[in-house]
């Protein structure tokens, strides 16, 4: 019983009104065509997977190639018909071919295996997999033989019904299974003469049995499953799908989340029990959070960790970073690629760090650049405290050992190295390393004018007297 599974994902996506392709269009962070490869190669292995494409082929292929499934180039898109009238040298070795839809996003494994087994049992030679959506329209409709048979005796298209068919609930899913032998044996049957004039794989319906073949249908248990993706406006309704999927899924594992509606979480991320995620957060990517946390409001991490007991406060972006237990951000903090926040290190308001480690305990609490900088820990950076890493041409690593003190509104020159437990004075601008325990000061010394002020007042005050006697 050797299946193989078609993806049709060579048309344009023309009701799209986009440059690229529909099949790479994203919900949930991901292409449409790599939540449907993930779902198939749940059922059989990558090389038993042929996806057809086309229009953009290139682009199609390589968004996806790393996935190990074959491809089938479909140069005209001449319809669904035609696309499997492509694949027919590739897989006319297989006894069965379960046939997907790039653009059909939400479908689940299981349900792909209740249509491969349904299909088995009722020995059809095509099985549809159908639904009853809230909304059938636009969408082929299935006339079975009656209400109650399995038996399918055509399908026709929303163009096509006719005024009583349009009552008809029952949505081709454009999933469906096929023994390969009488499919093939009459796919040549198909033509064009419909509203569009391509060849509709629809059609084999009827085309099978007017042959005498069996044609079944079976309806998915969740209609959700197989709406698809032709407009912008349904790809939006997909993807708030996915996510609410994704939140009801960490709430399920003990995940507190305010206002699901609002929050976006990819569906890869992890977040641990007794953690708390207020509204509008997006969660995005490889993004794995521990327990206890809290993540406020408006903030966006992307491919990032956080250990347990983190809090990141209102509005903070968070990217290709690691944060330790304990941990303190925000609110707007900009934690950028490369960041390594240590064990109870705060980071406060209007700090941004890229390529940088803090160690244990170190504070950066306020309006702060720190790149290309490795900090000990327990160290504390003053106010508006920033490390110039860049030359205009190669940037340098500033080395800021452990306990040390780093004056406000300092600006460190890299490379450069402050040494260990040492004090650096606020206002400095540092171009030389500072030893172990000492203090370093790189200002101006200050000078004050006693009674500056008052005599410049008694001037002006005199002047203005001139003027007015005159
Ligand atoms: C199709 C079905 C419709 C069903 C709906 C479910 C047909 C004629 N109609 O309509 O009954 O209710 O899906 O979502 O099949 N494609 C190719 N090559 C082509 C044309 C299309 O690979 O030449 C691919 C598309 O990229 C897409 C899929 O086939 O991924 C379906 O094509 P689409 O044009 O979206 O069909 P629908 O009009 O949605
Ligand atoms: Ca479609």
């Amino acid at each position: 019983m050797r299946f193989a599974i078609v993806i049709m994902a060579a048309g344009k996506g023309t009701r799209l009104k986009s440059k690229r392709p529909k099949v790479l269009h994203q919900i949930g962070g991901k292409a449409l065509l790599e939540h449907v490869i993930h779902a198939a190669t749940q059922i059989v292995p990558p090389q038993d997977v042929y996806v057809v494409v086309g229009h953009q082929a290139g682009a199609v292929q390589a968004a996806v190639a790393s996935t190990g499934v074959k491809f089938v180039t479909q140069t005209e898109q001449r319809g669904t018909g035609h696309a499997i009238q492509t694949a027919q040298q590739a897989v006319a070795g297989y006894e069965h071919i379960i046939v997907l839809s790039g653009d059909v996003p939400l479908l689940q494994p299981k349900t792909i295996a209740q249509l491969r087994d349904f299909h088995l049992a009722e020995r059809a030679a095509m099985t549809v997999l159908t639904a009853a959506p809230d909304q059938p329209h636009g969408y082929g409709r299935v006339v079975r033989r009656s209400p109650s048979s399995a038996e399918v005796i055509a399908i026709v298209e929303q163009r096509a019904l006719t005024p009583e068919q349009e009552s008809i609930r029952e949505i081709n899913s454009g999933i469906y299974a096929f023994a390969t032998k009488p499919l093939f044996q009459l796919i040549n049957e198909l033509t064009t003469s419909n509203t569009h004039g391509e060849y509709y794989l629809t059609d084999m319906a009827s085309i099978l049995v007017k042959e005498g073949e069996r044609v079944v249908a079976i309806e998915a248990e969740n209609a959700t499953e197989v709406l698809g993706a032709n407009t912008i406006v349904e790809m939006s309704e997909l993807d708030k799908a996915i996510r609410l999927s994704a939140a009801h899924r960490l709430m399920a594992e003990g995940v507190t989340i305010y206002r699901p509606d609002t929050t976006v979480i990819d569906s890869d991320v992890h977040v641990g029990p007794d953690t708390i995620i207020e509204p509008f957060v997006q969660l995005l990517g490889n993004t794995h959070i521990g327990e206890d946390c809290r993540i406020r409001s408006y903030s966006v991490i992307e491919n990032s960790t956080l250990a347990n007991h983190v809090l990141v406060r209102q509005g903070c972006v968070i990217t290709e970073s690691h944060v330790q237990t304990g941990a303190l951000l925000g609110p707007y903090a900009h934690i950028r690629p490369g960041s390594e926040i240590g064990e109870e290190a705060h980071v406060g308001n209007f700090v941004e760090t890229k390529k940088v480690r803090l160690g244990k305990g170190s504070k950066a609490n306020h309006l702060s650049y720190l790149g290309d900088a490795e900090i000990g820990s327990g160290v504390n950076i003053g106010a508006g405290a920033i490390t110039c890493n860049y030359d205009g041409v190669n940037k340098h690593r500033t080395l800021i050992e452990d306990g040390v003190f780093i004056g406000s509104d300092s600006t460190l020159v890299a490379p450069i190295v402050i040494g260990r437990g040492s004090y650096v004075a606020a206002g400095s601008c540092i171009t030389e390393d500072v030893p172990a325990d000492a203090l370093a000061l790189g200002r101006a010394r200050q000078t004050t004018k006693v009674d500056w002020a008052k005599s410049r007042r008694s001037q002006i005050q005199a002047v203005k007297e001139v003027e007015k006697s005159r």
